[in-house]
């Protein structure tokens, strides 16, 4: 089957599409005919704009906006998610950040909820929102983004985000187990460092460079290249890959 043919009548809803990974995944699902949730939090433009790109390339889709720091945020996603009136064939929990960099001894039980809740929390429950109508279809596909701070515990200040990070692998794994019968496939994305806004507002330009240099394909990932794996991870192609976690990171750590 044609990625083209397979996408064409299914429903995709991807967080943290107005940017990055997620813009890409979104366009990528556009070019493939899918109806595309184009969700945001605070890029109301280039939510926009991502949604016409969408259209220009044969999809189709929506927008919507949620804060998926607080769990009010999520269940209020949740319910517009269930206002569409459509049933989630794929879900891209892609929505991340690592918020603000933070020393251990610095952090705030806020901060920290705030952390887990967009990084791991709010993919569990969207999760758990979208699997009934997967488990009548007895189909489903999830993808969840995890990162290479989940493996080696992060950059400097990047504590909880890479304790939420590898906990998105193992919750992928537990889904996997749990929905496997019911036809749904489970896995990860772990990107290694990717150039888009996340590095922007993160990182500076030397700690860039030190990565590249230290990467034994001398540069940075764009969000094409993770954008294309989760396409992969969503398609037939990859049929008999289940629970796993790929890494996306220019052989910057080899398992
Ligand atoms: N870039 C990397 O090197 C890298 C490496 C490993 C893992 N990752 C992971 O890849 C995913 C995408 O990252 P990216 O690099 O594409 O980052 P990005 O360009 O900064 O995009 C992040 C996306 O997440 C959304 N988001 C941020 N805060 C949110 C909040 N409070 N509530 C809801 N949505 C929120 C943003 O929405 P708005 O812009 O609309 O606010 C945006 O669409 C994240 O999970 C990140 O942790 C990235």
């Amino acid at each position: 089957m044609s990625t083209q043919s397979e996408f064409r009548d299914k429903t995709v809803l991807i967080t943290g599409a107005s940017n990055g990974i997620g813009a890409e995944t979104a366009a990528l699902f556009g070019e493939a005919g899918a109806r595309v949730i184009v969700h945001y939090n605070k890029a109301a433009d280039q939510a926009a704009t991502v949604l016409s790109r969408v259209r220009e390339s044969g999809g189709d889709g929506q927008v919507l906006q949620g804060d998926l720091t607080t769990m009010a945020g999520c269940r209020e996603l949740i319910s517009q998610i269930r206002g569409t009136g459509r049933s989630i064939d794929i879900l891209v929990n892609n929505a991340g950040s690592l918020i603000k960099r933070t020393p251990i001894l610095q952090f705030t039980q806020e901060l920290w909820d705030q952390v887990m809740t967009l990084n791991l929390t709010s993919a569990f429950f969207l999760s758990q929102a979208v699997l009934p109508g997967m488990v009548e279809k007895k189909r489903g596909v999830i993808v969840n983004v995890g990162s290479i701070a989940g493996r080696n515990g992060g950059g400097m200040g990047a504590s909880a985000y890479s304790i939420a990070k590898a906990a998105i692998s193992t919750m992928t794994r537990s889904f996997a187990k749990e929905f496997s019968p019911h036809g749904i496939r489970v896995n990860c994305v772990s990107p290694g460092t990717i150039d888009t806004n996340y590095h922007r507002t993160f990182s500076t330009q030397a700690m860039l460079d030190s990565i590249a240099a230290a990467t034994p394909m001398g540069r940075l990932g764009t969000a094409r290249e993770v954008a294309e794996v989760i396409l992969f991870l969503c398609s037939c192609r990859s049929n008999f890959i289940q629970g796993q976690t790929i890494e996306v990171n220019g052989g910057f750590m080899m398992p």
